[in-house]
């Protein structure tokens, strides 16, 4: 019983470490805001230049970077490509602050374990474009302000992508910051275009994709498979130890039958007394108290 519990635990924890990504998501870009702002040499950061960030070891494939704008500048100029984002002008941040922080991520191989795009294969990696308050530079877990093209969009034009595959058709794909999607056409060139901060990339269905099997499902699939597993398992153990425990139990009640029955073998058997040369039975208790007639009383 114990044993099943356990892994019925086990098993529900995976789950929940599972379904809840936008937590983990947005807990992701906290650090990064932390390790991007690291990169910007303080205290005399230069307005308008990138600075590479370098990301935790166990982060290793996600790339970063900070850059740091006067927002009125931003507004009246824009800046013209920051990485694979180019930034036109009429950009408005909310609330207001008067120094900002553009953060670039990359989340490489990272991207389907922070955006898992249900249905999808990623043709692309997961780019971020996130807007941070400027004013303290050691600041950590930021807010990220919202972001708002008010003109031209922002473009996004993605440079690592896969061969698009024959058939299905690409579509872009932007995640906001509470976790919802929402789907685009793949402009000529390879562009994807956005009004907000956010994530980005290319997918494609991976139900189109018959022979290329979807590596997100994949991998979901032997998860479930192994909490399947796990679970008939740990119900096989729990039936073969019950079956032991039986087996133990009618083993001793044979045992003990078989014991009894000997004994009760020797309790019938008389003993033998010797009786002037030969030996006869003789019981030990009689079995009736013989009774005086006279002591008889009707
Ligand atoms: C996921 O995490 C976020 C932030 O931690 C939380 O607001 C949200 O309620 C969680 N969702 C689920 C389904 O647990
Ligand atoms: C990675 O390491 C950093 C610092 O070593 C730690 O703060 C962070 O929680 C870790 N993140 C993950 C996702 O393991
Ligand atoms: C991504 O690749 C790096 C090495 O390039 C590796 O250390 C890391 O574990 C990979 N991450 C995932 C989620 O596979
Ligand atoms: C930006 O940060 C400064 C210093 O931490 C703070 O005084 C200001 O209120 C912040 N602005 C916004 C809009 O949060
Ligand atoms: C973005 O700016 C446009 C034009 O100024 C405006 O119509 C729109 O409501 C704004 N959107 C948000 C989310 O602020
Ligand atoms: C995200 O959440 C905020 C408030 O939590 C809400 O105002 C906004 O409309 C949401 N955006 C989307 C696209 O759902």
């Amino acid at each position: 019983m114990l044993l099943l519990m356990i892994l019925l635990f086990c098993s529900l924890r995976v789950v929940t470490a599972q379904t809840n990504s936008t937590g983990s998501a947005r807990a992701l870009d906290a650090l990064l805001q932390d390790y991007a702002y690291r990169a910007l040499v303080r205290p005399r950061t230069r307005t308008g230049r990138v600075y590479d960030g370098v990301v935790p070891s166990n982060l290793t494939g996600i790339m970063v970077s900070a850059m740091r704008l006067r927002s009125g500048s931003l507004r009246r100029h824009g800046f013209g490509m920051y990485k694979e984002f180019e930034i036109p002008m009429g950009i408005v941040e909310k609330p207001y602050v008067k120094r900002l922080v553009l953060v670039y991520q990359n989340l490489g191989n990272w991207s389907i374990v922070y955006h898992p795009p249900p249905g999808y294969v990623y043709l692309a990696p997961v780019l971020g474009l996130l807007a941070y308050n400027a004013s303290d530079l050691m600041a950590k877990n930021l807010q990220a302000l919202r972001i708002n093209a008010s003109g031209q969009p922002i473009s996004i034009k993605f440079s690592d992508i896969k061969s698009l595959p024959e058939g299905p058709v690409p579509k872009c794909v932007s995640f906001d910051l509470n976790g919802t999607f929402d789907f685009s056409d793949v402009l000529p060139d390879k562009t994807c275009t956005t009004f907000q901060q956010g994530h980005f990339s290319i997918v494609v269905e991976s139900t189109a994709l018959s022979p290329v099997p979807s590596r997100h499902g994949k991998k979901n699939n032997s998860k479930v498979w192994i909490i399947v597993g796990s679970v008939l398992g740990g119900l096989a153990l729990l039936v073969i130890l019950g079956l032991l425990v039986l087996l133990a139990y009618k083993y001793k009640k044979a045992k003990k039958m078989q014991h009894m029955e000997r004994a009760a073998e020797v309790g019938e058997s008389l003993e033998m007394t010797r009786v002037g040369s030969t030996m006869a039975p003789a019981a030990t208790v009689t079995r009736t108290q013989p009774t005086l007639e006279t002591e008889y009383v009707p």
